[in-house]
């Protein structure tokens, strides 16, 4: 039987790639990208699209009745630095809205759901270096514990109603084809477009700060592994840690000095988003995903830098030509 596949929240970071990534994949026609937005750019024309507000438990059963989807992957959420601005409203759609969706998925038997948690689970006192799956892990970022709460409750719906959820703990994700929202780890990807248009950059994080991040399609690639992963090979249902490029605002500055040589980086002296970076690890042990799925990753340090400047200037020269058009 052929998949349908439902990707809420599909104009995020991940959502733009992934929904391309499936349609690829099952076919455009299986494949609905839905956003409470109007679809993005990327996704406009490569399939259907439909309107859905996962806080709005009529609008999102009408979706389920309609579409009757074999596989949900969940990606609507408020990050962690503007879930700082608005922590009750992050709390409600990062919980409610997961709540809702696997409530759903039992009733419409959906047959697989994936969810998106984040390294952002892990707080001040957890092991920094090599973080391991099961530690203490106290968040203080209302992001940070509604991911944890989440992971509880897909194990959860996994345990108490046989629900197949599926999740990633995904570090800082850095691509060329969406632009990030509202995350710690956004420096990562700002600095590559500032790099190309201004040739510097001011980090809001300090020099020094190294976190755990990922290459977009790394972080594709292991969500479409692990939903494909036999069941019985799954030992986590919580959330695997997944582990990619660890690096800080200098190392990367550095690479991409590599290839812009005249390229200048400063530091903010004073940003909220650094006490986030600061509880976080710097490092993850991703042992369980390499053993149970055969996670590797792909990209390097270098390997990403010099496949985002490459990607990332032909977009631009193409978005200038139209402007000039
Ligand atoms: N990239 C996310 C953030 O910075 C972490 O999951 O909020």
């Amino acid at each position: 039987m052929s998949e349908k596949i439902l990707v809420i929240g599909a104009n995020g970071q991940i959502g733009t790639e992934l929904v391309n990534a499936l349609r690829n994949i099952h076919g455009a026609e299986q494949v609905i990208a839905s956003d409470i937005n109007s679809p993005a750019q990327a996704i406009r024309h490569s399939g259907p699209f439909e309107f859905v507000n996962v806080l709005d438990k009529a609008n999102l059963h009408h979706i389920f009745t309609k579409h009757q989807p074999t596989q949900v992957y969940l990606l609507a959420a408020i990050l962690s630095a503007v879930g700082e601005q608005k922590p009750k409203m992050a709390w409600d759609l990062n919980m409610t809205g997961l709540i809702h969706v696997l409530d759903f998925a039992v009733e419409f038997k959906t047959k697989k759901v994936f969810w998106p948690s984040s390294i952002a689970v892990f707080g001040p006192h957890s092991p920094k270096e090599d973080t391991p799956q099961y530690c203490v892990m106290d968040p203080n970022t209302v992001y940070g514990f509604s991911k944890l709460a989440g992971e509880r409750w897909c194990e959860y719906y996994y345990t108490k109603y046989g629900l197949d959820v599926r999740s990633i703990r995904y570090p800082g994700l850095i691509g060329w084809r969406a632009a990030p929202g509202g995350g710690t780890t956004d420096y990562a990807v700002h600095i590559f477009h500032e790099a190309l248009r201004k040739g510097s950059y001011e980090s809001f994080l300090s020099a020094g700060t190294a976190l755990p991040m990922m290459y977009m399609d790394d972080a594709i690639r292991a969500t479409i592994t692990l939903m494909d992963a036999p069941p019985e090979t799954l030992s986590i249902r919580s959330s695997y840690n997944l582990a990619g490029i660890s690096f800080t605002p200098e190392q990367l500055a550095g690479e991409i000095k590599k290839i812009i040589s005249n390229f200048e980086i400063s530091y903010s002296e004073s940003d909220p988003r650094q006490a986030i970076a600061d509880s976080w690890p710097k490092s993850i042990d991703d042992s369980y995903a390499r053993q149970d799925w055969g996670w590797e990753s792909a990209y390097d340090l270098p390997a990403m830098t010099e496949d985002m400047l490459r990607n990332l200037k032909n977009v631009m020269e193409v978005k200038d030509k139209g402007e000039r058009l």
